[in-house]
C-alpha cells in the first residue's frame, strides 16, 4: 500500500513532466535525474522560499555563489579525501553491492544478502572503502593530468571564502553565509528515486558564532529549520520529527547533529541535518592554506576561530517531501481525482484559464486575451485541449490552486467562474478582479 503511493508519485512526476531520467534516450544514468518544466518551477519556488527567508529578510546572513569545482587541497583540509568513505560489501551470489552501515541495520549483523536472503552469506567477502568524491581531469591532455573535485557539499565554498565575505561586508559575528547549489557524491546505494542522487542540490547556511554562543545557536537553528518546513513549505506537522545523531554516526567534522526527518512512503528519513561543526573547518583550512582565518572581536578584544552551526538542507529531498505530503486521491461524484494539495504559493501555476467550449471562437479568443493579461502578473497557464472536467483534473494533478472558466455569459456580464482546487467551490467574479482575487488568497499566509 505504502510503496504503491511512491509508485504513483514517481509515475505522476514522469507523466506530467516534473522529472525525467538523466540521459534517458541513451538508456538513463543511475541516480541522475532531470527536472522538466513543472519540476524546475516547483524546485525554484522551494529555493526562493529559503533564500527569501534567510538572505533577503535578515540582516545577519549574506549570500554566496561559489564554484562547484575546487582544488584538491580544499578536500585534504576538510577531511573529505581521507574520511568521506562508505564501507561496501559485495554479494558473491547476485553481485549487488551494499553499505555495511545499512546492512547492520537490516541484518542485525548477520550478513545475509538482503536481496538473495538465505542463499548467500556475504561475509565471505571483505568490505572495501569507497570514496564518495567525484574527481575530474582539468588538464587539456590525458598524459599530464591534474585533478579538480566536484564539491560533495556546498559548505566548503563558504569556508574558503569566509575571509573574503567578512572583509567585504564589514559584518560582525554572528554572521551567516548562505548558498544554494549543486553537490556531487558517488553514492552507491541508490534507487529511491530523487531521495539519493549522485548530483543534487543543497541549501546551506554556515552560521559563524563565538565559541561560547555555539550551543545556543545550535538549538535556535534546530527549531528554526523545523518550523520552516511547516510554515513556509506547508509540510504537515505530523509527518515531521527531529532525531539527534548517536555519537558513532556523527560526520567526521561534527560535535553534534540533529536531523529533521520526514515520514516518506518508505519510512522516516533525513530531510536536513543541523550540525555543530565547531571550528573544525576554519581551523583545518587555516592550517593547510597557511592563511589566518581567525576573527577579532572588537568588544572583547579577543581573537578566535569562530564556531559554525550548519543547517544543511537538500532541495531535491524537500521537493520529494512536498509531493509526498501533497499527493491525495479523492472520490468525487463516484470518480477518483488525484490532487496535489501543495501550499498555493509553491504551485508551478497559480491559475489555469480555459474556455468552456473550445469550438466557440469568441470564447477561445476572450479566454486567450484574459490569459495574456493574467500571465503578465502571476504564473498562469492556458488550456483548451480537452473537455472541462478533464481540464480541471489535469490542473488538480499538478497542484494549480485556481481554475478560471470563460463561458457564454462572460461575453455579456464580464464575469468568469473561478474554482478552488481543494474545496472545489466555484464562484463568479469580475474579469478585472481575477489577479487581485488570486494574489490575496495566495499570499494570505506569507
Ligand atoms: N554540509 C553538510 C552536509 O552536506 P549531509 O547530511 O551529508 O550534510 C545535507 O547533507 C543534506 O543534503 C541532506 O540532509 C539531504 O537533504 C541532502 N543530500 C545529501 N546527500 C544527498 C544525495 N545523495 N541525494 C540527495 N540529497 C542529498
Amino acid at each position: 500500500m505504502i510503496s504503491d503511493k511512491l509508485g504513483k508519485i514517481v509515475s505522476l512526476c514522469k507523466r506530467r513532466g516534473f522529472i525525467f531520467g538523466g540521459s534517458e534516450i541513451y538508456g538513463g544514468l543511475s541516480s541522475i535525474w532531470d527536472y522538466g518544466h513543472l519540476g524546475a518551477v516547483l524546485k525554484k519556488r522551494i529555493k526562493d522560499a529559503w533564500w527569501d527567508t534567510y538572505v533577503e529578510r535578515r540582516g545577519d546572513i549574506v549570500g554566496l555563489d561559489s564554484s562547484i569545482i575546487m582544488r584538491e587541497d580544499v578536500f585534504m583540509a576538510s577531511g573529505h579525501l581521507e574520511g568521506f568513505n562508505d564501507l561496501l560489501i559485495d554479494c558473491p551470489g547476485c553481485k549487488r553491492r551494499f553499505r555495511v552501515d545499512k546492512m547492520e541495520k537490516i541484518n542485525e549483523k548477520v550478513y545475509r544478502c538482503p536481496d538473495c536472503k538465505e542463499e548467500n552469506d556475504i561475509q565471505i567477502n571483505q568490505p572495501r572503502k569507497f570514496n564518495l568524491m567525484l574527481k575530474t581531469n582539468m588538464s587539456a591532455t590525458e598524459d599530464n593530468p591534474y585533478y579538480g573535485y566536484l564539491r560533495p557539499e556546498t559548505a566548503q565554498g563558504i569556508f574558503v571564502n569566509f575571509m573574503n565575505v567578512l572583509n567585504t561586508t564589514h559584518k560582525k559575528l554572528p554572521l551567516g553565509i548562505a548558498q544554494i547549489g549543486k553537490a556531487f557524491r558517488n553514492e552507491v546505494t541508490t534507487g529511491s528515486f530523487i531521495f539519493r542522487m549522485k548530483e543534487f542540490e543543497q541549501m546551506e547556511i554556515e552560521y559563524f558564532v563565538a565559541p561560547c554562543d555555539a550551543d545556543k545557536a545550535y538549538l535556535y537553528w534546530v527549531k528554526e529549520r523545523s518550523d520552516f518546513y511547516i510554515e513556509k513549505i506547508g509540510l504537515k506537522k505530523e509527518n515531521m520529527r527531529l532525531r539527534e545523531h548517536e555519537k558513532d554516526e556523527l560526520a567526521h567534522y561534527a560535535k553534534s547533529c540533529t536531523d529533521v526527518e520526514y515520514n516518506f512512503p518508505f519510512g522516516w528519513s533525513e530531510l536536513e541535518g543541523i550540525a555543530n561543526r565547531t571550528d573544525f573547518d576554519l581551523r583545518e583550512h587555516a592550517r593547510v592554506s597557511k592563511k589566518d582565518l581567525s576573527y577579532f572581536d572588537e568588544d572583547s578584544k579577543r581573537k578566535f576561530i569562530p564556531f559554525v552551526i550548519e543547517p544543511s538542507a537538500g532541495v531535491d529531498r524537500t521537493f520529494f517531501a512536498v509531493l509526498c505530503d501533497a499527493y491525495k486521491e479523492e472520490e468525487v461524484k463516484g470518480k477518483m481525482r488525484v490532487v496535489l494539495k501543495i501550499k498555493p504559493n509553491l504551485a508551478p501555476y497559480y491559475v489555469a484559464i480555459f474556455p468552456l467550449l473550445k469550438n466557440r471562437v469568441e470564447l477561445v479568443e476572450l479566454a486567450k486575451k484574459i490569459f495574456a493579461n493574467v500571465k503578465s502578473k502571476i504564473p498562469a497557464v492556458y488550456d483548451d485541449t480537452a473537455a472541462i472536467g478533464k481540464l480541471y483534473r489535469r490542473q488538480d494533478e499538478i497542484g494549480t490552486p485556481f481554475c478560471v472558466t470563460v463561458d457564454v455569459d462572460t461575453l455579456t456580464d464580464e464575469k468568469v467562474t473561478i474554482r478552488d482546487r481543494d474545496a472545489m467551490r466555484q464562484e463568479r467574479i469580475g474579469v478585472d478582479k481575477i489577479i487581485e482575487f488570486i494574489k490575496e488568497k495566495i499570499y494570505a499566509n506569507d
